[in-house]
């Protein structure tokens, strides 16, 4: 009898290493953001995100129904104007583009399809900022509740599945479920962007919803700062408790570490948001001929899935079925 240790390696073929894949994940867990701009006839290719166009509602109808088409189910919706104003009570009537979307998309798709949207002033506001301002131009976090609270409101009437709030004020999750249900849409749920971090990797997004912050500003006095973890797990219980749905980590890439440790406190949904810089340098790196866009795309969803996410939300999100085939 050999005394060696078992000395050789098992026979690993491609259907064996499939067998026994620790991390699996299949594209009903994936969510599309998209983008619905008012004041276009044709849809506006995004410069800083090849591949990612800002949509008419035809437009968005069309590319509904290509997600459904590829196994990819939910939606999150993000508007985008021209008209803005100090307090970005533009974005709360049913005649903007953002509520006109959801409606056509849930009169088109019924729930087929899962409708969520973003729910956040930095689109609507001439300012940039996610609040609303006070006198000495810092943004007033209870304010901006009210305006959350209005906009929730007129999201949830165009009949949205989930609204998504990312602006990170204090308390927004109970301001928005105190409004929701007070007004009887007590089946309109909330994934909370909970622990968000000020992070360079939304410039390309700042594109595509064309905001600027003003006087060269930034969001650091609202989202976690990027060398911090406590206080992003102490957002996320804050969250949970105040009744969130579904917790959010973004981005993702990045914040693995984030990730699973929200997966460890959460007893309920944990997504991550795999943001548009983590989307642009995969292809403009590829574009470049430095490394293949699909491994690397494919391997970054593996990681963020291998982490604890539950849901992703990228911008790939219609190429993966193609990809796992
Ligand atoms: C804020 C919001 C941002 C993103 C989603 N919601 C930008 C920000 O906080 O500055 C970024 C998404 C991305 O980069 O893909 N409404």
């Amino acid at each position: 009898m050999s005394s060696f240790p078992r000395p050789r390696r098992l026979r690993s073929t491609g259907a064996i290493r499939d067998l026994v894949a620790e991390t699996r994940f299949s594209t009903s867990q994936l969510i599309l953001p998209a983008f619905v701009r008012e004041g276009i006839a044709e849809p506006v290719p995004i410069h800083s995100m090849p591949g990612v166009s800002q949509h008419t509602i035809d437009s968005l109808l069309k590319e509904a129904e290509e997600l459904l088409g590829s196994g990819v189910g939910t939606i999150l919706l993000f508007g985008v104007t021209d008209e803005k104003d100090s307090d970005g009570s533009l974005a709360c009537r049913q005649e903007f583009v953002l509520q006109r979307a959801i409606g056509a998309l849930k009169r088109s798709f019924g729930d087929e399809l899962t409708v969520m949207s973003d729910l956040c002033m930095d689109e609507y506001t001439t300012h940039g900022h996610c609040g609303v301002l006070d006198s000495l131009g810092r943004v007033d976090n209870d304010r901006t509740l009210l305006r959350y609270q209005e906009l929730a409101l007129s999201l949830a009437e165009a009949g949205v599945d989930f609204v998504a709030p990312s602006g990170m004020m204090d308390h927004q999750v109970a301001a928005i479920r105190e409004a929701l249900d007070g007004s009887g849409l007590v089946d309109t749920g909330i994934l909370a962007y909970s622990a968000k971090y000020a992070s360079a990797l939304y410039g390309p997004f700042r594109d595509a919803v064309e905001v600027e912050i003003a006087g060269g500003g930034n969001r650091k006095a609202y989202q976690q700062d990027y060398r911090n973890r406590r206080e992003a797990l102490r957002e996320i219980e804050l969250d949970l408790e105040e009744g969130a749905d579904m917790i959010m980590v973004k981005p993702a890439s990045y914040y693995l570490d984030i990730i699973a440790a929200a997966r460890e406190i959460s007893d309920r949904p944990v997504a991550a948001y795999q943001v548009s810089g983590e989307y642009s340098m995969i292809i403009a790196a590829a574009a470049s001929g430095f490394l293949d866009r699909e491994s690397v795309a494919l391997e970054s969803l593996a990681a963020i899935f291998r982490a604890g996410a539950d849901l992703v939300l990228t911008y790939f999100a219609k190429e993966v079925k193609g990809w796992m085939e």
